[in-house]
Formats: structure tokens, sequence, C-alpha cells
């Protein structure tokens, strides 16, 4: 497998992964998605498994067997996914947010399926969702017990590496792991390539591959800054 002969280098570490893409309610059968996978995430729990980590992984609407010897938290809105990983951060090193999280949801989902009646339909009225990579990064600065890695991810479509910098700074986190979108990358795709931005250092290129190789060097950067 290529999680063979991984090295232990993250024995004794808690960390946290959250995966997949969120989903607010418009009514009781419908809602407001994104194309997220959870590929990415999933393969980020397990080659941290691998390495030796105790892993909490906070699946959003991922359709994907739960990887051996992680532990599994799972939830559909950004709400729940905020409260699943503020909790499971509590005693971890290190916090990867793979996961799409919603930048709004309706503020008052119809209890009752909403139905066609021959007019225009309502306007669904958006309110924002709660920016939860902020939030760690907020925590840190505060002086709260945080996890002292935090890892953001996004996807850029122009302007990668000034969009990427602007964000790695809003969120104050270590790491931005920037997708290259389009050409059949990233979504539901076994392959990706990113930059990953550093925090004062210099960006890192990860070439086109398998998102275990990602997951891989992604985890190498983040035990060269546990101490
Ligand atoms: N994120 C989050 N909470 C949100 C939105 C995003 O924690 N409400 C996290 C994502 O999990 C990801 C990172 O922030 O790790 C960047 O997400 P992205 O959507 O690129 O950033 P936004 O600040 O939402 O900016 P944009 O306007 O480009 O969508
Ligand atoms: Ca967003």
């Amino acid at each position: 497998s290529v999680l063979a002969g991984a090295p232990a280098d993250l024995a004794g570490r808690r960390v946290v992964v959250s995966a997949g893409g969120t989903r607010e309610a418009i009514d009781p059968v419908r809602f407001i998605g994104n194309r997220s996978s959870g590929l990415q995430g999933y393969a980020l729990a397990r080659v941290a498994a691998a390495r030796g980590a105790a892993v909490t992984l906070v699946a959003a609407n991922v359709a994907l067997p739960d990887p051996a010897g992680v532990d599994v938290v799972r939830v559909e809105s950004a709400l729940q996914l905020r409260d699943a990983v503020i909790e499971a951060v509590a005693d971890a090193d290190a916090v990867v947010m793979a996961a799409a999280v919603a930048d709004f949801r309706p503020v008052a989902p119809s209890r009752t399926k909403i139905k066609k009646t021959g007019d225009e339909p309502e306007a669904i009225h958006l309110t924002k969702n709660p920016d939860i990579l902020a939030e760690l990064g907020e925590r840190r600065r505060a002086g709260e017990k945080s996890p002292s890695v935090i890892v953001g991810f996004a996807a850029e479509t122009d302007d990668v590496l000034a969009n990427g910098q602007a964000k790695l700074a809003r969120k104050g986190c270590d790491l931005l792991v920037v997708n290259q979108v389009g050409e059949n990358l990233a979504f539901g795709t076994p392959d990706n390539a990113a930059t990953v931005l550093v925090a004062g250092g210099e960006p890192v290129e990860i070439p086109r591959g398998p998102k275990d190789d990602l997951a891989r060097v992604v985890w190498d950067l983040i035990a060269a800054r546990l101490v």
C-alpha cells in the first residue's frame, strides 16, 4: 500500500481533520451544497493515522467508508461542523480544515416542503455562517488553549498567490493549501495539485499527483512545526 513504511513521526499526537462539504437546509428535503467529495480530507486522515496520530475526522456528507483506526464524527451543516471541530480541537496538536464550508445558509429553513403555487417562487434569504478556520486562529491569538498548527485549504481560480496570501493572513493559520481548480483537478478526482502557502516562509509547490502524496507533504510540513 502507499502507506506502507510510513514514519511514526505523529505518534502521541492528536489531530483533527475536517472533510467533505456542508449542506444548508432550505426545507426538509432540499439543501444548498457543494461539490466536495471528501477524498482529500480522508487521505489526510488516513496518512496521519498511518503515521501514528490519534485522528478525529469530522466528515460532512461524505459517501466514503470510515478509515480504519480513525474516530469519525458525521455532520451535515456548517453550524454542526463548527461545534464538532471546536469540541474535537480541545486537546489537539494540529487541525486541518479540508472541508468545504458553506459561506451562507438560509436564514429560516421552511419546516414543511416548499410547494409550487403557480406564482413566482419566494426568494431564499441567506445569512453568513461562522468562519470556523478564522475562529480557530482568533482563539489561539487570544491565548486560549489551541492546536499549535492550524491548516486551511482554499480553491482559487485566479490570482492564486495573491488571494491565497491574503487569505492566509486573514485566517491566522500557519499553512494554507491552495488547490489549482480546473483541468479535471480537485473535485471528485483521485489527483490534486497545490501550492502550500507558509506563514513567514516560502511557498511549497506540490506537483499533480495522488491525494495521498499531497497528504504526505502536508503532514511533513505540519510535523516540522510540532514541537
Ligand atoms: N472555512 C471555514 N469556515 C467557513 C468558510 C471556510 O472554516 N465558513 C475554511 C475552509 O474549511 C478552508 C478555508 O476556510 O480551510 C478557506 O475557505 P475558502 O472558502 O477558500 O475561504 P473564504 O474565507 O470563505 O473565502 P471565499 O470568499 O474565497 O470563499
Ligand atoms: Ca468560502
